[in-house]
């Protein structure tokens, strides 16, 4: 744990392990060409579009999206995370790992983190046994009477504390646990740094692990109708509320078999479905579910997402809210809506696991959920279908895979009987001019320029093929550095990867494998293997057309900016012409930097060259 593995071991590691091998040990691949093909063993299908290139040493599947080298691949299969990855594959191959010492600070946050770890698990044993000593009955009849069985308080480690404002600092007094270190933890609270008192006082707990089963935090409910009816922990080192999902230390093997996870909202709605043999659950702690979570999903084999909510109105918010976190993973969602009054935990105990198991396969992807709400609210008077057409425009505009969302508008037009061209055209008046990344885009905070979307997507295609074509022909990389070809890229996740990609020092076989290990998220990773793992015959003339073709475009498109920053002073637009001026300014200096090789462009273009 204090210990940190060097880089050139990971390189080491990285190069002995043998991707085809790896994969080979729960996939099955056949050879197609330069690749090797296979079922994916991370989303569910009948004709393979996993794909290993043992070459560039990476996978990728065509059908989910999912990809990256072989550290990846074990972290996503075993559920662990990359130090563990390389452990198990130094272990594998034999490779001894001589682990470096980390930084003093580095070792005192690392000290602290495990200090609250066993402070916590103390604070759990002192909870768990009131729960089950004298003191513990009212609580133990409290729980009884909402159903909860012995063994799943004892599995789920509940506990109870009772009513005063010491009860857990004196137990810490005993055990000869600092208080600063109880502050730490959150459960002991201070008052000006004079007064300390317990945070849980008169509740039942619900301690809260992390995957390694290590104790993070807690939840504490009152057992009557007094406010509030929770209380949580408060973030500390080792406790992130948007890191975090109740119950998953122990309902893991389950989403790993099933490959579907229910998410739910609270400790009792996880622990009534848990018990009734519902176990591929996991509830968020009090907050939206964010990237990270449905990433710690995802790495836990899950591919299909059910939110589950006790109210229409509710689902209908956080589904919106969840569209573009969902999408960012490239996953996608169901969304189950309970009948009134039930929550979870009343629906499961009045209709069985078999009921709720029907209605989970039942629940609509959150489009359609949104679309099916919104025509409820609003009803299919002329009127009606107008407001449903602005509900869903900004909805299905969200949705940045094309087939999908044209899918969806074809659905909506269906179900609304309008005009599916309306509809169309309402979406699009409505979305995003590029969607490979929806966060801002120039950094700057900048609108983008207004060409219109078509151009606009052949320019974001052509930025596709060039880092694709740098990805599977190293060869070009030298002549796309002389061009400047980087500073021209929009698209900051391609720009991101040009960047890596002329960083790039070593061996230039690994460059796709190793830049999959630098890149800093899930997104970028994908995109690095999906654009490296083809075999294109790239030809050294077809490239260096491509390129040339790129910096014509970008030069026109200079050209019609000067066009418009006139245009913008004519009509004295203040605040456009600043922005103009902006984009014109990184224009010039890009042209700037890359000046005499414009010529070669033009000329390497004839008399074809070097061929792959
Ligand atoms: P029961 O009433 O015990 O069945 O709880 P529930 O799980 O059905 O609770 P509810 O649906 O009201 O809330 C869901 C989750 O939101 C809880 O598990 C808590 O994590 C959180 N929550 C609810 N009420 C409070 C509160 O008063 N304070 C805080 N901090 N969190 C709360
Ligand atoms: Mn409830």
């Amino acid at each position: 744990m204090a210990f940190l593995i060097p880089e050139d071991i990971i390189e080491t590691i990285r190069n002995s392990a043998d991707i085809l091998d790896v994969v080979s040990e729960s996939v099955q691949l056949k050879k197609s060409g330069n690749h090797y093909m296979g079922l994916c063993p991370f989303h569910s299908e009948k004709t393979p579009s996993f794909s290993v290139n043992p070459t560039r040493a990476i996978f990728h599947c065509f059908g989910c999206g999912v990809g990256g080298n072989v550290f990846s691949f074990v972290m996503k299969r075993d559920g662990v995370s990359f130090p563990e990855s390389i452990r198990m594959l130094a272990g594998k191959y034999g490779i001894p790992i001589p682990e470096k010492e980390m930084s003093p600070s580095a070792r005192r946050e690392e000290n602290e983190r495990e200090s609250i770890y066993s402070v916590n698990k103390e604070a759990m044993g002192y909870f768990k046994s009131v729960l089950f000593g004298e003191q513990g009955k009212i609580a133990r009849t409290y729980l009884k009477e909402r159903g909860m069985t012995g063994s799943v308080a004892e599995e789920f480690n509940l506990g109870f504390v009772p009513d005063g404002w010491d009860n857990l600092s004196r137990f810490f007094s005993r055990k000869r646990i600092p208080r600063e270190l109880g502050e730490k933890s959150g459960l002991i609270v201070s008052k000006n740094k004079e007064r300390y008192y317990d945070r849980f006082r008169n509740r039942i707990i619900f301690p809260i692990s992390d995957m390694s089963q290590r104790v993070i935090g807690f939840g504490g409910r009152v057992m009557d109708e007094s406010l509030p009816k929770y209380l949580n922990s408060p973030e500390t080192p080792v406790y992130n509320k948007s890191r975090s999902l109740y119950g998953l230390d122990r309902t893991r093997q389950a989403l790993r078999e099933t490959g579907v996870v229910h998410i739910v909202e609270g400790y009792f709605d996880l622990l009534a479905l848990y018990m009734h043999g519902i176990t591929n659950v996991v509830a968020t702690l009090g907050t939206a579910l964010t990237r990270d979570h449905v990433r710690m999903l995802s790495r836990c084999g899950v591919t299909k997402f059910v939110l589950v909510f006790d109210s229409d109105e509710a689902g209908i918010n956080a589904a919106t809210r969840s569209i573009p976190v969902f999408q960012k993973e490239f996953v996608s969602a169901d969304i189950l809506v309970l009948p009134k009054p039930h929550d979870p935990d009343t629906y499961i105990r009045a209709f069985g696991p078999d009921q709720f198991k029907m209605a989970s396969d039942k629940a609509l992807g959150i489009v359609p959920f949104l679309s099916e709400s919104s025509i409820k609210k609003h009803g299919l008077s002329i009127e009606g279908r107008i407001a449903v057409i602005n509900d869903m425009k900004s909805v299905i505009g969200m949705v940045e895979d094309p087939v999908a969302r044209s899918l969806y508008i074809r659905d909506l037009a269906h179900k609304i009987g309008v005009d599916e061209k309306a509809v169309h055209e309402k979406v699009e008046e409505h979305t995003p001019t590029e969607r490979y990344d929806s966060d801002d885009r120039t950094g700057h905070g900048l609108q983008p320029l207004t060409i219109p979307g078509k151009t606009l997507s052949r320019f974001i295609e052509m930025e596709r093929q060039i880092i694709s074509m740098m990805l599977q022909y190293p060869d070009i990389i030298e002549e796309c550095r002389e061009y400047g070809v980087v500073d021209y890229l929009e698209n900051p996740s391609f720009k991101t990867i040009g960047a890596m990609i002329m960083d790039y020092k070593g061996n230039v076989n690994d460059m796709p494998a190793v830049l999959t290990n630098r890149a800093s998220d899930e997104t970028t990773r994908r995109l690095i293997t999906g654009l490296a793992i083809g075999d294109i015959p790239y030809l050294y003339k077809n490239c260096v057309n491509l390129i040339h073709q790129f910096i014509t475009n970008k030069k026109k498109n200079e050209n019609t900016l000067s066009q418009r920053i006139r245009l913008a002073e004519e009509t004295n637009d203040q605040e456009l012409l600043i922005k103009l001026i902006h984009e014109k300014n990184v224009y010039s200096k890009t042209m700037k930097n890359q000046g005499l090789s414009q010529k070669k462009i033009f000329n390497s273009g004839i008399g074809g060259g070097r061929s792959i």
